[in-house]
């Protein structure tokens, strides 16, 4: 038997399947191994065989609509292909109850259930005896997971004896999402339905769609025929080829246009595919920034008029709104969800600052500056979706100006957005760049693919906590979730994509699903092996955690030296968005790892210029410090560097120069140590390095070294 084939069958249910056969020696899989680690479990002796022909039996209440029952059977055959209904509980092998509230009586977490209803229809107890599994929910999601909780303890081959059980299990959060950029990179729907059927064995129930960006538009809509003839199109395959370029689109069938989007159908299709897997699609229109591709295709929403100028719609233009309006209205026909995400983030906002359509726009509705502006826009469409019923989610810039009065912020530039957000009673996603975005390499760069910078391990994922201390109950009651995010500038390939969301994506799911307090790394470690394995067997391309390098291991030990310790004088400003650990970060013998965003690295906009005391005129032999380059995020090696020592703290000599030797287009992540062996006599010592010169370049150090 092809062992891999029984699992994928589980998890799509499309393909028949015959002759089950566990192998005696594989071993059982309990609820220890399932990831989200369930909320209560009890392992008992005994297992139950996945050998030969088994039946089901459905029962439930009014709750258990015919979608929701048919979910369940799809799911139950799939899970094994000889599956068959059965007339009669008693004989069946699998009995499934979904019976709403009445439910709550038989799970010993009503606790938890009466604490936040929203999470009952996920709610499941799945109770695995020798002879039957009987599994109880109040809806059909709950009796879903428990399936899927199922499949996971049918092991990697997907044949394994189940251990005897009993789990109660309900979700810490109701929002548990996975993003994806089909912008960059346009995927298939096969792809997208491919990661949903991930998405669902790791409960994960919100697929975010990115549709909208300058690199391409990906979905169509009947009234602007443009947007998928013209600016769903580029004439370069690779982004960081076209983002070089002038960033330019193609028509749709110009010789090598590169690009696609959804059809109607194609959506619909989707929709079907996460309705059957309790999955809800998320749709994100970009809005105001963002929106090259839109100007391009239809100048007149530009504050110019022009193409290629800026990436923002004109708020001060009627046809702006018009624009917007009938794109969300196509969008919210196609798409049932409760919400849609409407973009704001990195706005550029400077050509407004002089368009006379903007300045006549804020002076009429009083506005006091650009952020205002913005806040305005947001609110009318937010106005607009709440018309139709839905609700708007922004990423946290929204904030900016002013917050519309029902908007979900989703907080990325860190936690403060969301905090702030549910201070002032807003509902919140969680998707903090230095924990969730997937996009950053997984292990050491020199092993990894060329991503766009900065390093999130496993572990770094996984050890992200929403609920942060010193919220209160009200405020975290507006903590809707958590979500992973993979922005695909620099991965153009499907295989890939798998590869950055796979196990990353475990730990969104865990972090999640699970209680903090029953979180524990190195058990989830265990576990996010076999699960790779499990999709490795799948068909999925999976990061292999068995070769995982890991940290910069210069950032693990601390170095003795010199300067440890010893007074800095700044003649540069510490960026205040990258001070590291603050004035004594350049010299407290802790060496940054893999990325600028670690708080180890400390950031300059400027030349860096520091003057460090060493106390005492002393013997130097060595001053250097290293900085770092990854072009993709606009950090750069310094052009030069000058070192001097001084013996007073006024009359400074040059102890040495060194160049640059690496090319500012160079991709990929390198550190350069830009140190000199000296002979001197010295008290104070000092680093000049030149900024690049490149605009907008960041210089990155941290620590100056001196022995
Ligand atoms: C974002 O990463 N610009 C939301
Ligand atoms: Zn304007």
């Amino acid at each position: 038997m092809c062992r891999a084939s029984l699992a994928l069958i589980a998890l799509c249910g499309l393909v028949p399947f015959s002759g089950l056969t566990a192998s005696a020696s594989s071993p059982a899989y309990g609820p220890d191994d399932i990831i989200p680690v369930p909320a209560e479990y009890e392992v008992s002796s005994g297992t139950f065989s996945l050998d030969g022909d088994k039946t089901f039996f459905l029962t439930g209440d009014k709750t258990f609509g015919s979608d929701g029952r048919a979910a369940v059977v799809e799911a139950l055959k799939s899970f094994s292909s000889g599956m068959k209904e059965s007339d009669n509980a008693r004989s069946a092998d699998i009995v499934v109850v979904v019976d709403g509230k009445k439910f709550m009586k038989k799970t010993s977490l009503e606790h938890a259930l009466l604490d936040n209803e929203a999470l009952l229809g996920e709610a499941y107890r799945l109770e695995v005896a020798p002879d039957r599994i009987t599994i109880h929910a109040a809806d059909a999601a709950g009796a879903f997971y428990a399936l899927q909780s199922l499949v996971q303890m049918a092991g990697p081959d997907g044949s394994s004896d189940i251990q005897c059980c009993v789990i109660d299990d309900v979700p810490c959060f109701e929002y548990r999402g996975l993003h994806f950029d089909v912008s960059r990179h346009f995927r298939s729907k096969e792809f997208l339905m491919k990661q949903m059927d991930a998405m669902a064995m790791l409960k994960l129930n919100r697929m975010h769609l990115h549709l909208t960006d300058g690199a391409g538009w990906r979905i169509e809509i009947e009234g602007y025929p443009r947007l998928t003839d013209f600016a769903a199109w580029r004439p370069y395959r690779k982004w960081s080829d076209w983002w070089v370029s002038d960033r330019h689109y193609c028509e749709k069938d110009a010789a090598g246009a590169y690009g696609g989007y959804y059809t109607r159908e194609d959506i619909e299709e989707i929709l079907a595919y996460a309705a059957q897997r309790h999955i809800e699609v998320i749709p994100e229109i970009e809005m105001p920034g963002h929106s090259e591709e839109v100007i391009a295709a239809y100048p007149e929403l530009s504050c110019s008029g022009k193409q290629y100028g800026s990436g923002d719609f004109c708020p001060g233009k009627e046809a702006t709104f018009t624009f917007l309006e009938d794109v969300l209205s196509e969008v919210m026909e196609l798409f049932p969800s409760e919400y849609i995400h409407i973009g704001g983030d990195e706005a550029s906002k400077s050509a407004w600052k002089t368009c006379p359509d903007c300045c006549r726009r804020m002076q009429e509705e009083g506005l006091e500056d650009v952020d205002e502006l913005q806040s305005y826009l947001i609110h009318r469409i937010e106005e607009f979706v709440n018309s139709k019923g839905r609700k708007i989610i922004g990423w946290d810039e929204i904030l900016q100006g002013g917050l519309a009065p029902n908007a979900t912020v989703m907080s990325w530039r860190g936690t403060e957005g969301g905090v702030k957000a549910m201070k002032s009673g807003h509902d919140v996603i969680m998707t903090p760049g230095a924990y969730c975005y997937l996009d950053y390499t997984q292990d050491a760069p020199f092993k990894e693919p060329i991503s766009i910078g900065g390093y999130i391990s496993l572990a770094k994922t996984y050890s992200y906590e929403p609920a942060e201390e010193g919220l209160t109950e009200t405020e975290l009651s507006h903590l809707l979730g958590v979500q992973g995010n993979l922005w695909a500038e620099y991965i153009p390939e499907d295989s890939h994509a798998e590869y950055m969301y796979y196990p990353r994506a475990f730990a969104i799911a865990e972090t999640g699903w699970s209680r903090p307090e029953d979180k524990n790394y190195e058990d989830f470690h265990r576990r996010a092996l076999s699960l790779s394995e499990h999709l490795a067997g799948l068909g999925y391309t999976t990061f292999d955690l068995k070769t995982e390098y890991g940290d910069r291991k210069e950032s693990l030990v601390p170095l003795k030296h010199l300067a440890v310790g010893c007074d800095v004088d700044y003649s540069s400003p510490i960026n205040s968005q990258y001070p590291a650990s603050g004035e004594t970060s350049l010299v407290d013998g802790i060496l940054g790892g893999w990325t600028y965003g670690d708080k180890k690295w400390q950031g300059f906009l400027t030349d860096f210029d520091v003057t460090v005391d060493l106390g005492s005129v002393q013997p130097v032999h060595y001053i250097g410090a290293t900085f770092m380059q990854v072009a993709s995020a606009w950090v750069y090696l310094p052009e030069k560097v000058d070192i001097y020592v001084s013996e007073d703290g006024s009359d400074f000599r040059l102890a040495g120069s060194v160049w640059r030797d690496l090319s500012s287009k160079a991709d990929g992540l390198f550190f350069k140590q830009y140190g000199i062996i000296c002979n001197e006599s010295a008290r104070y010592v000092r680093i000049h390095a030149d900024n690049s010169g490149i605009e907008g370049a960041w210089l990155f150090t941290d620590e100056i070294v001196v022995n």
